[in-house]
């Protein structure tokens, strides 16, 4: 049987890419996508995952819309840098159809925490986006997201700089609180952070072909791809494949050669708000509930990531 697998996202560029290529993952089933705000507004974040999924065909899979804003209340408001990276519309401008389809009534972590009580170890979640949401599930049915599968993060910066302060990664930073509930809960996950995806850098030169398919799937995916590695605010051309890499190390693990077992905290407060770091005292714990990639096979998961997406876009 395959595995179930839910993705959740905050589309985004590298989250649209990372659905494309989830798309194509034969071994797994998606039974649903949730949405988060971050890259966009929650509610932008779900109306292109919706027309993308008409885009690539897949009408069938259902939009369960999460959180529009993090733990700590405050409205979430989308910075110019954002507008840099993904966009104004978080699709690098480029115009989708519209889905005919809605977003689902209930939100996204009851569609976690409900699908985990209903297919356990059968179902894997994949976050690449802040973890409002799963933070969410956690808190509503702790015992059933703990007998998931696996669970796989695109988060952090451990062993490098963060990208959106020299310290934090956006994903932690987005919703910090949310971010430190999951990774003190016990819970075990899979963390694929800035360590490894900055070694996942790809431009023309990798992704070019993508435009020789000559379909309208190929066509639209190779310009928000484009937006995202080469626009008029980048001085380096490039583009990091963060969530794609969380996809890959979901499905593959050992994509990743070395995995860290650490236990780890969020800052919360000044400057540093967003790091993930240890202690001592939780070194000293026996249980490590967090296993953290410190190396990747890139040049193995870009060519499969671009092959396997192309897949989806004749
Ligand atoms: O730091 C990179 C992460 O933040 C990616 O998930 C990107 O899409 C944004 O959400
Ligand atoms: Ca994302």
């Amino acid at each position: 049987m395959r595995t179930k697998v839910i993705l959740d996202v905050d589309t985004g560029i590298d989250d649209a890419l990372a659905i494309a290529f989830l798309l194509g993952k034969k071994e797994v089933d998606v039974i649903g996508i949730t949405t988060c705000f971050g890259n966009v507004t929650v509610q932008t974040a779900t109306e292109n995952t919706l027309n993308l999924l008409h885009l690539l065909g897949r009408d069938d899979i259902k939009v369960y819309p999460g959180a529009d804003r993090p733990w700590s209340g405050r409205e979430w408001i989308i910075g110019e840098h954002l507008h840099r990276i993904h966009g104004y519309n978080g699709i690098g401008n480029v115009e989708l159809d519209r889905s005919l389809n809605e977003a689902e009534k209930i939100t996204a972590w009851q569609f976690m925490a409900e699908s985990a009580r209903r297919y356990g170890d059968e179902l894997m979640l994949i976050c690449v986006g802040p973890l409002t949401n799963l933070a969410n599930a956690i808190r509503l049915d702790k015992e059933a997201i703990a007998s998931c599968q696996r669970i796989t993060l695109m988060d952090g910066a451990l062993t490098v700089s963060g990208n959106i302060s020299p310290y934090a990664e956006a994903n932690v930073y987005n919703d910090s609180e949310a971010a430190e509930y999951v990774l003190s809960s016990g819970i075990d996950v899979n963390m694929i952070g800035l360590d490894v995806t900055l070694q996942t850098i790809v431009t023309d030169r990798e992704l070019g072909f993508w435009q020789t398919l000559n379909t309208l799937k190929s066509r639209k995916l190779f310009e928000i791809a484009a937006y995202y590695y080469f626009n008029e605010f980048k001085e380096v051309k490039g583009g990091a494949l963060h969530d794609p890499l969380a996809v890959e190390a979901a499905v593959n693990p050992e994509i990743a050669d070395d995995w860290l077992r650490i236990n780890l905290t969020v800052d919360q407060e000044g400057v540093t708000r967003g790091r993930i770091h240890t202690t001592k005292e939780l070194m000293s714990r026996e249980h490590k509930n967090v296993s953290y990639a410190l190396n990747v096979d890139a040049d193995t998961f870009i060519k499969r990531f671009a092959d396997t997406v192309s897949e989806v876009l004749k």
